[in-house]
């Protein structure tokens, strides 16, 4: 699918902005920094999702001084085409598909798929742990309402399993309860981690052929889910899992908290066999977490049958050229991209034959050649 034309009223720093011209593949907004490039992208998200990346106030998007904003965008889909309306009222907002309007904003989400991939992701390989298991948790759970449930209800006996072990360990109860939520614990995540190891599969066959493409046929990429749980037969898991927490109990109950499970686990990524947070270069990091990003544009395409829309928000000035160059031409290939840079430094051969380029200027923008 791809955005054919979007057009902007009093949304951020557009007073207006028609862009009627969009090319289904390549297209960079270019200008220097606060012109309004990832207003753009911000707003391609609104319409796709329904709410920002950057603030949960929708009426903070509303430009200064107007009373309302509207965002109104046609989407080519492989059957049909949309037109999608949306208006930002200081309090809530209206949208409409096709000139109907959609009481429930969940009525509204899905018509426009995307993918954004904006510089906080570049944390994704750099970061903690915590990190990768909330990319795990919101992936995974935006295509696998069931994983969503084990792992809500995980987190649950989880907290009150760590509250029991405190109270244990302050001598007001005894060990007798902690029977039932090992229990519990046991199978709620055995089922958060068998689907973990299920989607960190599927996810390395796409990022690997992705990050191959972009490295320029130079690198392996591969995943390795680290489990707390020393479990190397999978069909035994909940019943390890119930033996751990048994053997691991007196530590547990000093600690006041449960030291294995899913929320201790981690996302190993390496490169060459060898693990990027730790040995890849700042470049190879970025790039790992590109690829483990872009990945998911194939599994989107798996679900729901065609490409959503690939969203690049200042992510290429991180790149070399060479990297930038196979990034761009491998994903404008099949999917329709929106990239915004601050300069097309290392692009300029591409640019001119293959892509539509922007410039972003004080809230205007205007279609270079
Ligand atoms: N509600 C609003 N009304 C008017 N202007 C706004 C509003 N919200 C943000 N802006 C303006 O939008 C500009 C920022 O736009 P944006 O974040 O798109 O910049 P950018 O081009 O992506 O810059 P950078 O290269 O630094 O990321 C700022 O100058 C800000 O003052
Ligand atoms: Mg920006």
């Amino acid at each position: 699918m791809w955005i054919k034309r979007l057009e902007l009223r009093n949304f951020r720093n557009y007073d207006s902005l028609q862009l009627f011209d969009l090319s289904p593949r390549v297209n960079i907004l270019v200008g220097q920094n606060a012109q309004g490039k990832t207003n753009v992208v911000e707003a391609m998200l609104l319409l796709s999702v329904g709410k920002s990346h950057r603030t949960n106030k929708d009426a903070e998007m509303i430009r200064f001084e107007a009373d309302f904003a509207t965002l109104q965008a046609v989407i080519e889909r492989q059957e049909r085409a949309y037109r999608l309306d949306l208006t930002l009222l200081p309090k809530g907002k209206k949208s409409a598909v096709n000139g109907v309007e959609k009481r429930k904003m969940s009525d509204f989400v899905g018509h426009l798929n995307v993918v954004l991939f904006a510089p906080e992701d570049l944390q994704l390989i750099k970061g903690g742990p915590q990190q990768r298991r909330r990319f795990l948790d919101v992936e995974i759970g935006q295509v696998s309402p069931q994983y969503l449930y084990n792992l809500t209800q995980y987190q649950k006996v989880l907290l009150q399993r760590n509250s029991l072990l405190k109270e244990i360990g302050q001598r007001k109860v005894g060990e007798e309860m902690l029977m039932i939520w090992d229990d519990q614990l046991a199978v709620y995540g055995s089922k958060v981690i068998r689907k973990r190891l299920e989607f960190v599969e599927r996810l390395e066959g796409f990022a690997k052929e992705i990050h191959m493409r972009i490295s320029g046929g130079k690198e392996a990429l591969s995943f390795h889910y680290q489990n707390s749980l020393d479990c190397s037969d999978l069909t035994r898991m909940e019943e390890i899992y119930r033996e751990e927490l048994t053997a691991k109990r007196k530590v547990d109950i000093l600690r006041g908290s449960t030291s294995v499970g899913p929320h201790r686990d981690d996302l190993e990524v390496r490169i060459d066999e060898r693990k990027v947070q730790t040995f890849g270069s700042q470049g190879q990091q970025r790039t790992a977490s590109l690829s483990m990003k872009l990945a998911e544009i194939e599994l989107i395409k798996a679900e729901v049958g065609e490409y959503p829309v690939l969203l690049l928000d200042d992510v290429l000035s991180e790149l070399d050229e060479e990297r930038q160059l196979h990034l761009v031409k491998s994903m404008g290939e099949k999917v329709q991209t929106i990239v915004t840079t601050t300069t097309t430094f290392g692009l300029e051969h591409f640019l001119s034959e293959e892509a539509n380029v922007y410039r972003v200027e004080r809230g205007i923008i205007a279609k270079e050649g």
